[in-house]
């Protein structure tokens, strides 16, 4: 193995609870979000950027308590470009052992545009707030959003006056995900070569995806100087999304031998970081996504399978292992015992308590009866399960019958608790899902957009547990459910419960569109 101690460090910067959550639909609870921080603490990210603390109440609340629990990590809050959202900022991530002020405003035409700001009235605001956050916090980030699309002369113009007022670490983010790799890497060879001080500050990069090329084009600008990438989860994020996480850290492993990069990430957490982000996000991540899809270490084609088994190198440039998955995949049986269970939890990186071990034992029993083999990702699948239903959730299924089949109409016979008190009802529809989704709302009468119904077979096999994902709208708030079974209707009405739960506490919680990130980038002053 390669020694990486003496190689220049990459800073890792995720950005899953910020760019990653502000995706339409992957808003997290404030308990999701305080986990996923936990594990990415854990996984050895260097910067947390927790949220926009002026955008919600919510927002300000996780990042303070993402600040105040983190033991490793440096803790981000974004901010525009006006002092407003800068004390708020640092009054959310001051609580951190390490707190960042991220601030950033755009500076390509088309931005400056839009809060109708001359250049040089955008320079002279850059200035203030820059200098404003640097006199609270000694740790400033500054953004040029939309960097890649600035002219390079006032480009270099802001970022020295950035780098003057106090920013410790520039960022270029490609907003819109228009660069290319060479292009990306001669962007940061240019601002080091041309920005006085340049040499004092960390160069950071920040790409979307809309072109398919944010992790190449992350990479090309570490080639070029800069040191700090920033990334999320599964590369959640507005649009396309952002660079992944799991893929710029095992380029980085990986290829060592052509970019001698070094990060502090523990890879062995990648897998399950990104299996509880597609959970609590309600993004699942396609089959064929690179390190985390599920396809990405099965071989097919029995010429694959030959050469793997021959020797795994002919086929695979990094073990499974490397990533926390487990190499031996048939996990138990039905005469696994409570111990097993804990102990093959814990392999999958699943700490559980007491209580929720009882809780999945049970619910490995009956998968395990009407199961031939429960899979590892079963028991995962059963663990998110239990995780998105609570004890207290208003509504509740409790019994469902459905019947289908070539002569209409469907059927389904539900029988929900809402808050506590059973009710039941026979409702017809297009099909089974249809019938059953249209027995809840006449149970539970609401109006929502259903905005996604996605399901997954979690293994192969015709007894495959279903993983069903369900996005719903009502007046700007947005929630997803997901839920598994292996009886693909009983797990869609299940999702649909659970977002409609969710839904419902944020309607508790929330005005609508709060949901909905409306904070306007384009309000700089
Ligand atoms: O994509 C972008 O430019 C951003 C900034 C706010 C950093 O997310
Ligand atoms: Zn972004």
């Amino acid at each position: 193995m390669t020694d990486t101690s003496a190689q220049p460090r990459v800073v890792i910067f995720d950005t899953t609870l910020r760019d990653g959550e502000q995706s339409p639909g992957a808003t997290m609870t404030h308990e999701e979000k305080l986990e996923i921080a936990g594990l990415l603490d854990e996984m050895g990210v260097d910067v947390i950027e927790a949220g926009f603390p002026i955008a919600s109440e919510g927002d300000f609340a996780a990042v303070s308590e993402i600040a105040k629990r983190a033991k490793n990590s440096t803790i981000c809050g974004l901010s525009r470009a006006n002092f407003k959202d800068i004390d708020r900022c640092w009054e959310a991530v001051k609580h951190a052992k390490s707190p960042r002020i991220h601030t950033f405003i755009g500076t390509s035409p088309l931005h400056r545009a839009i809060p109708n700001l001359t250049m040089d009235e955008m320079a002279d605001r850059i200035h203030q707030t820059v200098t404003h956050a640097r006199n609270l916090c000694d740790n400033v980030q500054w953004s040029a959003m939309d960097a890649t699309r600035t002219e390079h002369d006032y480009l270099c113009r802001v970022v020295e006056i950035a780098i003057k007022a106090g920013a410790t670490t520039i960022n270029i983010p490609d907003t819109v995900g228009y660069t290319a790799p060479r292009e990306s890497a001669d962007l940061i060879r240019m601002l080091l070569e041309r920005v006085p001080g340049a040499d004092e500050v960390i160069f950071s990069t920040h790409c979307h995806n809309d072109l398919g090329m944010a992790t190449a084009n992350s990479l090309a600008a570490v080639e070029a100087g800069a040191r700090q990438i920033e990334c999320t989860i599964n590369g959640l994020g507005e649009r396309a999304g952002n660079a992944a996480l799991e893929e710029v850290v095992m380029a980085l492993k990986v290829r060592n031998d052509i970019m001698p990069f070094a990060t502090g990430i523990d890879t062995t957490k990648i897998m399950h970081l990104s299996r509880r982000v597609a959970t609590v996000s309600g993004f699942p991540v396609q089959f064929n996504k690179a390190i985390v899809g599920k396809n990405a270490f099965l071989h097919e084609s029995g010429i694959h399978q030959d050469g793997v088994l021959k020797n795994v190198e002919t086929f695979e440039i990094m073990r499974p292992e490397t990533i926390g998955l487990t190499a031996k995949n048939i996990a138990m049986g039905k005469h696994s015992g409570r111990a097993a269970l804990r102990a093959k939890m814990k392999e999958l990186g699943v700490e559980l308590g007491d209580n929720q071990l009882n809780d999945l034992f049970v619910r490995f029993k009956a998968l395990a009866d009407r199961k031939k083999e429960v899979y590892d990702d079963d028991l995962l699948a059963l663990v998110s399960d239990s995780d998105t239903h609570e004890a207290h959730d208003t509504l509740q299924v409790r019994r469902l019958r459905v019947i289908c089949g070539t002569e209409g109409p469907q059927e389904a016979e539900l029988t929900l608790a809402i808050d506590g008190v059973e009710h039941s009802i026979d409702a017809t529809g297009d099909g089974p899902v249809d019938a059953a989704f249209n027995a809840v709302k006449m149970l539970w009468p609401h109006k929502v957009n259903l905005q996604l119904y996605q399901v997954h077979a979690v293994t192969e096999g015709t007894d495959a547990q279903a993983t069903v994902s369900v996005r719903i709208e009502e007046d700007g708030r947005i929630a997803t459910g997901q839920s598994a079974d292996t009886d693909t209707i009983v797990a869609s009405v299940k999702a649909y419960v659970n977002a409609l739960n969710r839904l419902i506490e944020r309607r508790k919680k929330s005005n609508p569109g709060d949901d909905v990130k409306t904070v306007d980038y384009r309000d700089a002053g």
